[in-house]
């Protein structure tokens, strides 16, 4: 279906507003069976290899549960279990599983692992993190705005925090080709790459929405969305107190969410949150916070893309 049988998912950047809007479409059709407990089969027989070189709650799970409840078997592969990149080359540990598995899940470091992954091993890969991109975040993220806000276009989306890694990355990508106005609110020295955003603000045209990149905290007025992501990402640590100094001013609290006018505005987090740094515990625990239905999320969309790409 829209020419998704065979594809691997390794950044938004390869996915039309159709395949995107299909996958939706199609999660929150497999949610609602889930719902009513049906059981299904369609990935029967399927075996997914699950890399994981960093560590997962939400990814790792919603893999293994999407995998199990249509019928597939998710083998986890630690970073001490194979040899990736170190005493193997990718080359060859995806050429090996490629004839072994049915798709391959990767979450590490490096896009280009997760590239080669796809060009060697002939099977679909789906990128479960990297520095760069987290495209399956942004597919569990859409649906759950679609399911609070009803649609997507024309919708405004404020990103707040370190704008020049994956969370921002992508949620670039997704925003501006799904037709939400999406702002991008750091202090400049984490602002994204300028030739990211330039790309970004070539889907949003085709879309009709909005890319911003601002310092100015002003910009959350009339936000439909605030979403943040942790001041240091995993591998990072080193970072973590020249970070807390230049986010402190961009945590997301009370005041900030009242800033944006928006009485319904929604809190959103990909997770794990750590509560007193990006967001207060108040904000996160408030009635506008949908992080437990964006985790839910991960699972149902998940399952879509392994179901579009594999059956
Ligand atoms: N949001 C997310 O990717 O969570 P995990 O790191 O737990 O997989
Ligand atoms: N930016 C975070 C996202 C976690 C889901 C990280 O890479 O650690």
């Amino acid at each position: 279906m829209f020419g998704l049988k065979g594809k691997s998912l390794l950044t938004l950047h390869d996915f039309t507003p159709e395949q995107i809007g299909y996958l939706l479409d199609l999660a929150a059709e497999l949610k609602a069976k889930k719902r009513m407990g049906v059981k299904g089969n369609l990935l029967a027989g399927k075996n997914v290899a699950l890399i994981f070189e960093k560590p997962s709650t939400r990814t790792r799970c919603a893999f293994t549960v999407a995998c199990n409840d249509e019928g597939a078997f998710p083998e986890y592969l630690g970073k001490d279990d194979i040899q990736l990149g170190h005493k193997e080359s990718v080359a060859d540990t995806a050429r090996v599983l490629g004839r072994f598995f049915d798709a391959i899940e990767f979450r590490g470091f490096s896009q280009e692992v997760v590239t080669d992954l796809a060009k060697y091993s002939g099977v679909p890969v789906y990128n479960g993190l990297t520095d760069l991109y987290h495209p399956t975040q942004i597919l569990a993220d859409l649906l759950t705005m679609k399911e609070h806000l009803g649609t997507l276009k024309g919708k405004k989306f404020v990103f707040v925090g370190d704008g020049r890694f994956n969370m921002a990355n992508s949620l670039l990508i997704g925003c501006a080709k799904m037709g939400v106005d999406i702002v991008v609110l750091a202090p400049e020295a984490l602002w994204p790459d300028k030739n990211h955003v330039a790309v970004c603000e070539g889907y949003a045209k085709e879309s009709g929405s909005k890319v911003t990149i601002t310092s100015d905290i002003e910009s959350v007025k009339g936000a439909d969305v605030i979403y943040t992501d942790v001041w240091f990402s995993m591998g990072e640590e080193e970072k973590a107190k020249e970070r807390i100094a230049l986010l402190q001013p961009y945590q997301v609290n009370s005041e900030m969410m009242q800033k944006t006018g928006n009485p319904n505005v929604l809190f959103m987090h990909c997770l794990p949150a750590v509560k007193g740094y990006e967001v207060t515990e108040e904000v996160f625990e408030s009635k506008q916070s949908v992080v437990f239905d964006e985790a839910e999320n991960r699972m149902h969309t998940i399952k879509a893309v392994m179901v579009a790409t594999l059956s």
